[in-house]
């Protein structure tokens, strides 16, 4: 089904998180664009709030795509001190943002009401989300794993229009016990949950099902990534750690594709 898919087409997603400097940013991108000749996957670069005008310029002409690493859940300006819009992101050329990362429901307590919120805004002002969902280790070893990702899902897909939000998104399997910790799901395990997704997504719409792109993100690398992205249910990663290296990404890269 995978190969079949057009929407499926591989993307490779880049979650600069809260790293670089002017020089460094530029080193990154001027070296990814360059490397990525004979690459056949989408790839999209997230980098901190501050770089996205510089990123953006620097991207202008080339295929890489650029996202935000947040979006605020008010679609217009407003008194939302430290957030960003969606007509502020695309006004700057940004068409994905990632909703809903551990990082920001863990550390900055982001609710699955939030999160819903966020990716709502952000379909309707033309940004499209990398809606992220995870369990944590206790989860996984109470045998929760898929409960909580039920819920997590459940959190857009009974919004009144959350089947037409999800066509429009990109969702992000991330075990919180593999981001940044060198720890990563095997490919069975990962293939496992993006096929339970697959299915509980199906319970509501089966186009829906078969058509959303689901990546895998954990300590994905360059030596793990064929492995994972040959799973049939997994469409390519969001990637930490390994982005910001330009051989380590464009090798993760040429592994999608
Ligand atoms: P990692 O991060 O690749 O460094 O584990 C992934 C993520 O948090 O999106």
């Amino acid at each position: 089904m995978k190969g079949n898919n057009d929407m499926r087409r591989p993307l490779v997603a880049g979650n600069w998180k809260m790293n670089g400097t002017q020089e460094g940013v530029i080193e990154l991108i001027d070296g990814i664009k360059s490397g990525l000749d004979g690459i056949n996957v989408e790839v999209l670069v997230c980098p901190p709030a501050i770089f996205i005008g510089l990123v953006g310029a620097r991207l202008e002409g080339s295929k890489v795509k650029l996202g935000a690493q947040n979006i605020c859940q008010q679609p217009e300006s407003g008194a939302f001190t430290g957030e960003l819009s969606a007509a502020m992101l695309t006004e700057f050329g940004c068409r994905y943002a990632i909703i809903g990362h551990s990082e920001r429901r863990h550390v900055y307590g982001e609710s699955d009401k939030l999160i819903a919120e966020r990716v709502a805004a952000a379909v309707a002002g033309n940004v499209t989300p990398i809606f992220c969902i995870g369990e944590l280790l206790e989860e996984r070893e109470n045998g929760t794993t898929e409960q909580v990702i039920a819920q997590q899902l459940d959190a857009v897909l009974n919004l009144d229009n959350g089947i037409v939000l999800l066509k429009e998104t990109v969702l992000a399997y991330e075990p919180v016990w593999a981001i940044g910790t060198g720890k990563t799901a095997s490919p069975e395990q990962a293939q496992a949950v993006h096929a339970f997704i697959r299915s509980h997504l199906a319970k509501q719409d089966e186009a829906l099902a078969a058509g959303i792109k689901i990546l895998y993100g954990g300590s994905v690398n360059a030596a793990n990534a064929e492995k994972l992205f040959g799973m049939p249910d997994i469409d390519g990663g969001l990637i930490g750690g390994a982005s910001l290296k330009v051989n380590d990404f464009l090798a993760v890269c040429k592994a999608a594709g």
